[in-house]
């Protein structure tokens, strides 16, 4: 499989066409945005950190039974993935109240949730990625009820897997961002699973050990990120 001509080039990632029309090849960058793309950074390590923590939980995944894109891990920052028809909604799982949430409800930073909650957002860095709920992504057509309710039983499958595993490491998840694709009926875990996406806390002493350091100027966040990788590839 070989890699050939730029399909997408994100702000954390560039998508490659490959000699087999169902493979992409996702390479990771060393760059950092936040705040849809205002604020940028990098550090190097960066793109091959994110790799490395996305192939780890992907194959963590799939050992339970949730079907990623994920084929297999080609670089340090190179995976090839299967190509899918995305659906440009982003799905957040938050176990902990923090950012958005915390303000838009007043609810005390960091406070445990009774329940997790799943948020949809439309993917438009145009239109600061809008809230939106089942029922909006059904009248817009982005996807149909049926894929709704297969995307929120996986986010929620994802969550108590994900939950478990860094607990066993010592971390907390505050919550993650997963995107969704399809390929023929069915329907898979695209993008990244990374410190970029998820926000992970030290469970002791509440470190931020994710994007937040670089959003909120806290320093430290190749350490951080350094540290989270290993702590997650450790043995269980
Ligand atoms: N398996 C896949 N098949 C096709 N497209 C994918 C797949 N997995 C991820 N993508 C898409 O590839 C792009 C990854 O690049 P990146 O995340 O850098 O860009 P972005 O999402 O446009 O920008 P940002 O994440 O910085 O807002 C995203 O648009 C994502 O939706
Ligand atoms: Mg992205």
């Amino acid at each position: 499989m070989n890699r050939k001509d730029l399909l997408y080039e994100g702000k954390a990632k560039r998508l490659f066409i490959t000699d087999d029309v169902n493979s992409l090849v996702q390479v990771f960058k060393d760059e950092l945005t936040a705040f849809h793309g205002t604020k940028r950074g990098r550090f190097d390590g960066k793109g091959a950190i994110c790799n490395a923590v996305s192939t780890y939980l992907f194959q963590y995944l799939e050992t339970y039974h949730v079907a990623t894109h994920f084929v297999k891990k080609l670089s340090d920052n190179e995976m090839q993935i299967r190509r899918l028809e995305m659906i440009p909604i982003e799905v957040v799982v938050r176990n902990v109240a923090t950012a958005s949430l915390a303000k838009t409800y007043d609810l005390e930073e960091g406070s445990t949730l009774k329940y997790p909650i799943i948020e949809y957002r439309l993917k438009s860095d145009r239109l600061g990625d809008p809230m939106i709920n089942e029922h909006h992504a059904y009248a817009m057509g982005y996807a149909t009820p049926e894929e709704m309710k297969m995307i929120s039983r996986i986010a929620s499958k994802v969550n108590a897997i994900m939950k478990s595993f860094f607990d066993r490491r010592g971390l907390m998840l505050v919550d993650f961002k997963l995107e969704f694709g399809k390929q023929d009926r069915n329907i898979l875990i695209a993008d990244e699973i990374s410190p970029d996406t998820c926000r992970v806390w030290d469970r002791k002493t509440n470190k931020k050990m994710d994007k937040d350091r670089f959003r909120y100027d806290m320093g430290k966040v190749d350490k951080a990120y350094r540290e989270l990788l290993g702590r997650i590839v450790s043995a269980a």
